[in-house]
């Protein structure tokens, strides 16, 4: 039997779409001029930054990408250029977002509806891509990724996770518990 290179990201996507969940559950809030705990943004700017990013997306990048273009995929105009290209769309709202709620925590009291439309924005944008990875590109991986590569995609990933700390995924599954947690009642 072939040995599994999907199963470990499809496992990271569940916690980033808990966090997804929270994150649109308080931008409706915010929205709606009920939810002002702007931290909470700069935390999931955080969490999608290091988690999402650094953390699963490299293992995407640098790794089962690269594998899938190296086994007959093509690098342009396919499953893997519209996955990265989405990558970027998720950083710009990330990074528009980070701007809208420092300056809320600055006290601009009229940043409410561009972190509501950026936090939605990220929400639906990184959803649909999640599931598109998770019910197409890793089923088309498994198939396509033979064998004898798929020791080195395993190396590249034990090598992501060498760079974080320890306790590196129980800190950020732990900072979206804590979220879903919360109750709302902020004025914002
Ligand atoms: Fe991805
Ligand atoms: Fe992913």
């Amino acid at each position: 039997m072939k040995r599994d290179i999907t199963a470990a990201l499809v496992h990271e996507h569940k916690l980033i779409l808990r966090m997804l969940a929270v994150l649109e559950r308080n931008a409706l809030a915010t929205g709606a001029g009920t939810y002002g705990n702007y931290r909470f943004y700069l935390d999931g700017v955080d969490f999608i930054r290091n988690y999402a990013d650094r953390y699963h997306h490299a293992k995407e990048e640098d790794v089962l990408f690269e594998a899938l273009v190296k086994n007959g995929m093509p690098r342009e105009n396919s499953p893997v250029a519209a996955m990265l290209m989405e990558h970027d769309q998720g950083r710009a709202y990330v990074k528009a977002l980070e701007i809208a709620a420092l300056s809320a925590l600055a006290g601009d009291g009229g940043q409410n509806r561009v972190i509501a439309e950026n936090a939605l924005g990220y929400v639906e944008l990184l959803r649909e891509h999640i599931a598109k990875e998770d019910d197409i590109l890793y089923p088309l991986a498994e198939r396509l990724i033979p064998d004898a590569a798929r020791d080195a995609v395993i190396a590249g990933y034990g090598a992501a996770e060498a760079q974080t700390a320890d306790d590196f995924e129980k800190r950020y599954a732990e900072v979206v518990e804590s979220y879903e947690a919360e109750t709302l009642g902020h004025a914002a």
